[in-house]
């Protein structure tokens, strides 16, 4: 058995892509299994691989990497329910779709969500489709520890969680919300092909998929999508998505499209949308904001927030206004998938201000969503340098080593995001 074989294997069955996740990642799945089944050589594994199903099942279930957390992304959520007010009226029950949904996080999210702004149990349904079985269970069981609740705003697990003894678990109403299946995004009958989506979360699985596969996903979710459906999807996938027909609804952060050219949906009457001035006004006087409370977030091109005793390696990092505001720019244009743009700003920057840990994050989540993860990684490590404490590029590089399989480096950087969030909460 070749590991060529194996990849070969797993992209024909749920499209990973080798060069995204590394060759790492699958020989130690591999392993994993042949450990499982007690498989004494891989000419033995590979016939139980090729002739059992289940087999193929574990091995996806051992490969895929399962990070997720309760409202990551929190914009995306807001302009769902601001959607979702929208659409009442032409559609009822509102259909929405989390696919992938790992272990239940994020459609558990989107019900909270929901409750939260109004609506009741019978004006949406969820349905909620992952590949992992493994990640089924552990959705099923709704059972959640300190992972799946990240970001110093937690509110929500006082309204919507009991507390057991292993973790937390959604309320009954969070739960009956969702309907869980198994599914691939690249079998054309799942969902069933009649099915229609008012909104649709797929998030953080195309960045594992090559261009065609990338391409082909795009063309199945637009024929699930309504007319004036909403797609949302990774910070690291927003760049593909004006390649393939859909317009950006320009809320930062938000990750949220339509289709075709033309953006409709409303703003949220509830809460304040952030503007550009609001993000450029929050990005630039980083010493100002000494005192507030951080929040360390995955949302990438966002600012960085006030970074708890921040320490600079190398350079005083304090942005001048110029300098915060050419920041604002260039997080402004890869926000709206213009990434040359923003890369070639962000050079500019370090040329003009000097080396930055915000500049070099940026050039990090650019080359990320440009798919160049070996150039993704060094701006990380550069910000890291420059700012150790700074938790956007923690998390990213995090998720990046864990696609590269790069499990320990993955945990070591996320232990250290966790030591910051405890550090800063208690402060
Ligand atoms: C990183 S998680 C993303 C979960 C969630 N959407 C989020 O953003 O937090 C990726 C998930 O994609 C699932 N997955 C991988 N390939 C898939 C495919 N072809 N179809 C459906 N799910 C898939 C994995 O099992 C894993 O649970």
């Amino acid at each position: 058995m070749s590991l060529d074989n194996v990849e070969k294997l797993l992209k024909d069955a749920i499209g990973l892509d080798r060069e995204t996740v590394g060759a790492s990642t699958v020989q130690y799945a591999v392993k994993q299994r042949m450990a499982a089944c007690g498989a004494t050589d891989a000419a033995a594994y590979w016939r139980h691989l090729t002739t059992t199903e289940q087999e193929l099942q574990e091995l996806v279930n051992a490969v895929i990497v399962p990070e997720t957390w309760f409202f990551r992304d929190p914009k995306a959520f807001d302009v769902m329910t601001a959607h979702a007010r929208a659409r009442l009226s032409v559609s009822q029950p509102l259909r929405l779709l989390s696919l992938p949904c790992s272990t239940g996080e994020e459609p558990y999210s989107m019900a909270m969500a929901l409750f939260d702004a109004g609506f009741e149990a019978g004006q949406f349904q969820i349905d909620a489709i992952d590949i992992s079985t493994r990640n089924l269970a552990g959705a099923a069981h709704a059972v959640y520890g300190r992972n799946s609740f990240r970001g110093a705003d937690i509110d929500f697990r006082a309204r919507h969680f009991e507390k057991l003894e292993a973790g937390f678990r959604p309320h009954a109403a969070i739960r009956d919300a969702v309907r869980f299946r198994l599914g691939n995004l690249l079998d054309p009958a799942v969902p069933p092909s009649e099915t229609i989506y008012d909104m649709i979360f797929c998030r953080n699985l195309l960045i594992y998929f090559d261009r065609d596969l990338q391409h082909r996903a795009l063309v199945r979710l637009k024929q699930m999508l309504a007319t004036d459906g909403l797609l949302l999807v990774g910070p690291a996938e927003a760049g593909l998505m004006g390649l393939h027909g859909f317009s950006s609804l320009r809320t930062p952060m938000a990750f949220a499209f339509v289709k075709g050219g033309r953006v409709t949906a409303p703003a949220d009457s509830s809460r304040p949308q952030p503007t550009a001035v609001s993000i450029a006004a929050r990005a630039a006087p980083r010493t100002a904001e000494t005192g507030a409370r951080p929040t360390p977030s995955r949302r990438p091109f966002s600012p960085p927030r006030a970074l708890p005793a921040a320490t600079n390696a190398a350079t005083d990092e304090r942005p001048t206004a110029a300098a915060g505001d050419g920041l604002s720019a260039i997080r402004r244009a890869a926000d709206a998938g213009r990434l040359a743009e923003a890369r070639a700003a962000a050079q500019g920057h370090v040329e003009i201000h000097g080396p930055s840990g915000d500049a070099f994050y940026l050039l990090g989540l650019i080359c990320d969503a440009e798919n160049n993860l070996a150039e993704a990684a060094k701006h990380y490590r550069k910000a890291l340098y420059l700012l150790p404490d700074h938790p956007d590029a923690l998390a990213q590089l995090a998720l990046l080593l864990r696609r590269q399989g790069d499990v320990a480096g993955a945990r070591r950087l996320t232990e250290r995001l966790n030591r910051l969030t405890e550090r800063s909460v208690r402060q």
